[in-house]
C-alpha cells in the first residue's frame, strides 16, 4: 500500500520535471533513470511509517515530503557514483547514470532532483504553509552542510575522519529527515525524532559496511568492497564482522526504546523489529564470507 501511494505521487511529480517538447530530452529521460524503478525506498516509507503513527491529517503533506526526501536520496547516489566520488558503473542492477548518460549529464540529474526536491515542498505549501516551511528546513539541514549529506561526503576529504560524523552526516541524516518529515507532516513537533532516526540511520550505516564486505556484487546490484578499495572509515574495519553485527542489534534494541509515544508506537516498534532481522546478515551468508576470506 506505501509503495502504491509512493509510485503515484512519484509519478507526477517526475513526469512535471521531464517537461514537455522544449526541454533537453535526454536530461529529462536520465531523470527518470535515477528514479525509476527506484532502491528499496526505505526512507520515504519511514517517513509515511511516522505519519501514519502520527494520525497522518494531511496525507497529501506527507506524500509530498516523502517524494522530496527520495529525490535527495536519488540525487545523493547519482552523485556519489561520479568518477570524482566512487566511480562506480553500476547501482541498483543497471548503468550508473554518468555511464548510461554521461557525466555532465549525470551532474546536472543529481542537481536538478535537489532543485525538484525543494519545489515538491514549496507547492506543498498550499496545503499547510506552516508544516511545508519546516520540513524545507529539515530537509535543507539534513542535506547540505554542516549536517548533511554535503558534509558526509566532505568528511572523505579529510586527513582524519571522525566515523560516527561521518556516517551520522552521510547516512543518518536523511534518515533524521524521514523520521522528522513525517511527523511534521502530521501536525506534530520534528525534536523527539531525531534520536530515532539517527539510530535506524547508524543501523543502516553498519549494515551496508556489512553488506560491503560480505556481500557479492550481483546479489546487492553495485560495487562491494569499496570501503576498503577506496580507504573509506567503515564499522567492519573498526569492529570486525561479530563486532559490527553487535553493535547492530544495540543501536536497533535503542532505536525502539526511543520511539516517541505516538497512537501509532507498537507499529512503529514493529517496523524497527523487521528492518532490524532484514538488515542482520544470516549465517549461510557468514559462513560463505568466512570461507571465501
Ligand atoms: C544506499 O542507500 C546508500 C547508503 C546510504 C548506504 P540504499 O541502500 O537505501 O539505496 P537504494 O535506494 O535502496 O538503492
Ligand atoms: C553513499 O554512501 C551515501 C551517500 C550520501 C550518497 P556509499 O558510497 O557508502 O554508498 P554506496 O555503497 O555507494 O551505496
Ligand atoms: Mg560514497
Ligand atoms: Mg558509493
Amino acid at each position: 500500500m506505501l509503495n502504491e501511494r509512493l509510485d503515484r505521487a512519484t509519478s507526477s511529480v517526475l513526469l512535471r520535471a521531464m517537461g514537455g517538447v522544449d526541454a533537453p530530452k535526454k536530461l529529462a529521460k536520465a531523470l527518470e533513470y535515477a528514479v525509476t524503478p527506484g532502491g528499496a525506498r526505505i526512507r520515504p516509507t519511514i517517513l509515511l511509517s511516522v505519519a501514519m503513527a502520527c494520525g497522518d491529517d494531511r496525507p497529501a503533506l506527507a506524500d509530498a515530503a516523502a517524494v522530496a526526501l527520495e529525490l535527495i536520496h536519488c540525487a545523493s547516489l547519482v552523485h556519489d557514483d561520479l568518477p570524482c566520488f566512487d566511480d562506480a558503473d553500476h547501482r541498483r542492477g543497471k548503468a550508473t547514470v554518468h555511464r548510461a548518460y554521461s557525466e555532465p549529464l549525470a551532474v546536472l540529474t543529481g542537481d536538478s532532483l535537489i532543485v525538484l526536491a525543494f519545489d515538491v515542498l514549496a507547492e506543498a505549501a498550499g496545503k499547510d504553509a506552516d508544516r511545508a516551511l519546516q520540513m524545507i528546513r529539515v530537509l535543507a539541514r539534513r542535506t547540505g552542510m554542516p549536517e548533511g549529506i554535503c558534509a558526509g561526503q566532505g568528511w572523505e576529504s579529510e586527513a582524519q575522519v571522525n566515523l560516527s560524523a561521518y556516517h551520522r552526516a552521510k547516512t543518518g541524516a536523511l534518515f533524521i529527515a524521514a523520521t522528522q518529515m513525517g511527523a511534521l507532516a502530521a501536525g506534530q513537533e520534528a525534536e523527539p525524532w531525531e534520536e530515532l532516526g539517527a539510530r535506524i540511520g547508524e543501523a543502516f550505516q553498519v549494515a551496508d559496511d556489512l553488506r560491503d564486505s560480505l556481500y557479492d556484487a550481483e546479489t546487492l546490484g553495485k560495487p562491494v568492497g569499496q570501503d576498503a578499495a577506496h580507504g573509506r572509515p567503515n564499522a567492519v574495519t573498526a569492529l570486525g564482522v561479530q563486532g559490527a553485527i553487535r553493535r547492530l542489534k544495540d543501536i536497533l534494541g535503542g532505536a525502539i526504546a526511543s520511539i516517541p509515544s505516538c497512537q501509532g508506537e507498537a507499529m512503529l516498534a514493529d517496523m524497527v523489529r523487521r528492518y532490524a532481522e532484514r538488515m542482520t546478515p544470516v549465517a549461510p551468508t557468514l559462513r560463505q564470507a568466512a570461507a571465501r576470506h
